[in-house]
């Protein structure tokens, strides 16, 4: 196969190097430290034509074809990596996906103002428990006359909160898979869609990536993208072209990496001459060379098949897979070429060599790239369990009794019956700065918590339930309202106590991971849809200013805390009044007993349901084993 640019091409790849070299490199650096987004430079690639690239001039696109797209992440991610996906995932996926399925209408109304670049476009698919196994999508959309009520949880959406428009995936038909999923357009600033954790990460710190939150959002029924149901293949879709975006960025990274080190190598004196004339690291180079030609053949020929209307799933698969593959190499040996020159901050490498680790991960892991084209060359591999089983809350079962209603009053008076009646005693009291890991008991604060000064009624909360104070990983990190190792989290502390009480924390996954060990989850929180409630056991939906006040002084016996024995950790609140007259079974694979009294509500068992009236497609809740592996206890 003979392949060769065309002059357009090469004039194209010209003008974005320009552009890159003056307008994106001189700030790179500085946009990486900062983790800022490029605001400036992505407003004149919108003046330059370049925003809306490969879409017809109509509706406000440069009208150039595929090929030309790529070319554009590639010289920006050469230069940076970050400014590069900003690019790839406002074209292929915030744009794609309307000018390919959205009416007249939607072109005119959100794709013209994306192409030409006066609004910035991103794409919701991931949620905490749909990632690659994007069937997974948990949130909802309900029809309720004109609109669509929008509930759930977007992660790691790149663009946002800097995006204007958003091709958000949710589920309209429970319980079918992947055709009860719907794709729809929702704008930035509509009631109840907010945004969650800005993301500190470790590459490509110039993109803005943040958490989506829809909290009873009104998504108007026209801006159903396609028909209800067609979500799904509708997303498959457009990741087979933003494939391409995410090789093209790899391409670059890696060619920006190898340029450098090529110079370097030129230059560098050692044993009497250029390193480059070593063979060890002419070897070296010959290979980056080769590689970077491999992979840049595979991304063209994927955008010719894409722009000539054939079949290009598989190899834009293949592109994005052995891309982003050779990327991490390319970098690895561009640095090993520097030396400990290389290592420093601020070198090129440097940044290439963590701005590439992320091409291996999004817009489909390398794993799934292998799995579209394994399925592409030998047929689609029959599916263990699926995706329409509901996976249960990541902090576990819990018994979920969250009071909304009465007053304030009568809430917290049920609320802490309850947590007395657990066991739990509130003369005791720890040290507010007991580390999470040892704490017996942790009042921790989330966003919700609002002003700095609001912080106090976290304090005296925390005095009163004889916790330690704690915090969601914004407060610590970003609000810095509390000292970095006091937040809790996957990423950060783990709490193994057992009472956690949640103020103002919406529930991200991350966080949720960090607290699954504890006894006792409360949540206390002014939206009754954040997902923290169905991990908790106890839950009062209020604003937090109202309800911690009337808690602490609800805590308090008037009388100093008494220091608190050793921690013991407790039972978890599932405690039976009596011995029960039926068998109970127990996982095999995580202990999880199955309660009749309870049944499992998350996946439609009845409490009452005995554990031979469950169906045998039932499946343990926490851990996925088969009801067979059931234990008769
Ligand atoms: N185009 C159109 N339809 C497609 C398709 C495609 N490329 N791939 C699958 N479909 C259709 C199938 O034909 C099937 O339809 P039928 O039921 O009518 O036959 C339906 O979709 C379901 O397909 P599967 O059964 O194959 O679906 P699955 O649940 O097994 O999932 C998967 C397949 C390839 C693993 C898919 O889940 C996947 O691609 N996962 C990765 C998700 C991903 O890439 N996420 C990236 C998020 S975006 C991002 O990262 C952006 C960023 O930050 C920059």
């Amino acid at each position: 196969m003979l392949f060769k640019t065309t002059e357009e091409h090469e004039a194209l790849r010209a003008k974005v190097r320009e552009f890159a070299e003056t307008e994106v490199k001189p700030i790179a650096f500085m946009l990486d430290q900062n983790n800022e987004f490029p605001t400036e430079a992505i407003k004149k690639l919108g003046e330059m034509d370049l925003m809306g690239i490969p879409y017809p001039k109509e509706y406000g696109g440069a009208g150039l074809d595929a090929l030309s797209y790529a070319i554009a992440v590639e010289e920006l991610s050469r230069v940076d990596g970050g400014t590069g996906v900003i690019l790839s995932a406002h074209v292929s996926l915030g744009s794609y996906p309307i000018m390919a399925f959205g009416t007249e209408e939607q072109k005119k109304k959100y794709l013209v103002p994306l192409a030409k670049g006066e609004k910035i476009g991103a794409f919701g698919l991931t949620e905490p428990n749909a990632g690659s196994d994007a069937g997974g999508t948990e949130t909802t959309a309900v029809l309720e006359g004109d609109h669509y009520i929008l509930n759930g949880e977007k992660i790691f959406i790149t663009n946002a909160p800097k995006a204007d428009t958003y091709v958000i995936f949710a589920v309209t038909t429970p319980d079918i898979g992947t055709k009860g999923i719907s794709a729809f357009i929702v704008e930035k600033g509509w009631e109840g869609f907010t945004f969650g954790d800005h993301y500190d990460k470790l590459g490509i710190r110039s993109s803005s990536t943040a958490q989506l939150l829809f909290n009873d959002v009104k998504v108007p029924k026209e801006n159903l993208l396609g028909k209800e149901g067609e979500g799904f293949k509708i997303a498959m879709a457009t990741l087979d072209g933003g494939r391409i975006g995410i090789a093209s960025q790899a391409l670059g990274i890696a060619q920006g990496a190898y340029e450098h080190a090529l110079e370097y190598a030129k230059e560098r004196i050692q044993f009497g001459k250029p390193i480059a004339h070593q063979q060890v690291i002419s070897f070296k180079l010959a290979d980056m060379a080769t590689k970077l030609r491999a992979a840049r053949f595979l991304i063209y020929s994927a955008a010719e098949l894409k722009e000539h209307h054939e079949p290009y799933g598989m190899e834009s698969a293949m592109a994005k897979q052995y891309a982003s593959d050779i990327c991490l190499e390319v970098v690895n040996d561009a640095l090993q070429i520097f030396g400990g020159t290389g290592y420093l901050k601020g070198m090129e490498v440097e940044r290439a060599y963590r701005d590439a680790k992320i091409c291996t991960i999004y817009e489909g892991t390398n794993e799934i790239q292998r799995v579209v084209i394994a399925a592409h060359i030998i047929g689609k591999i029959a599916k263990e369990g699926g995706s329409t089983k509901k996976k249960g809350p990541i902090a576990g079962i819990r018994k979920r009794m969250i009071l909304k209603d009465g007053t304030v009053e009568e809430r917290v008076k049920t609320l802490v019956e309850s947590l007395k009646a657990d066991g739990y005693d509130f003369t005791v009291g720890i040290d507010l700065d007991t580390p999470i890991t040892k704490a017996d008991r942790v009042v921790s604060a989330g966003r919700g918590i609002g002003k700095k000064e609001n912080m106090e009624l976290i304090k005296n909360l925390a005095i009163q339930a004889g916790a330690a104070i704690g915090s969601s990983r914004p407060v610590a990190e970003e609000l810095k309202y509390v000292p970095l190792n006091r937040y809790v989290g996957m990423s950060g502390q783990k709490f193994n106590g057992n009472l956690y009480i949640a103020c103002g924390i919406s529930g991200a996954g991350q966080h949720l991971k960090g607290i699954k060990d504890a006894t006792t989850i409360v949540a206390i929180n002014s939206n009754a849809n954040a997902p923290i409630f169905k991990n908790a056991d106890y839950g009062i939906v209020g604003s937090l200013e109202e309800v911690l006040p009337i808690l602490t002084a609800a805590l308090d016996n008037g009388e100093p805390k008494k220091e608190a024995p050793p921690m013991k950790k407790m039972k978890k609140p599932f405690i039976k009044k009596s011995a029960p007259s039926y068998k109970t079974y127990v996982c095999n694979g995580c202990g999880y007993e199955y309660d009749k009294e309870l049944g499992d509500p998350e996946n439609e068992i009845q409490p009452g349901t005995s554990f031979e009236k469950l169906p045998d497609e039932w499946i343990c809740p926490l851990c996925g084993e088969a009801k067979e592996e059931f234990i008769e206890v």
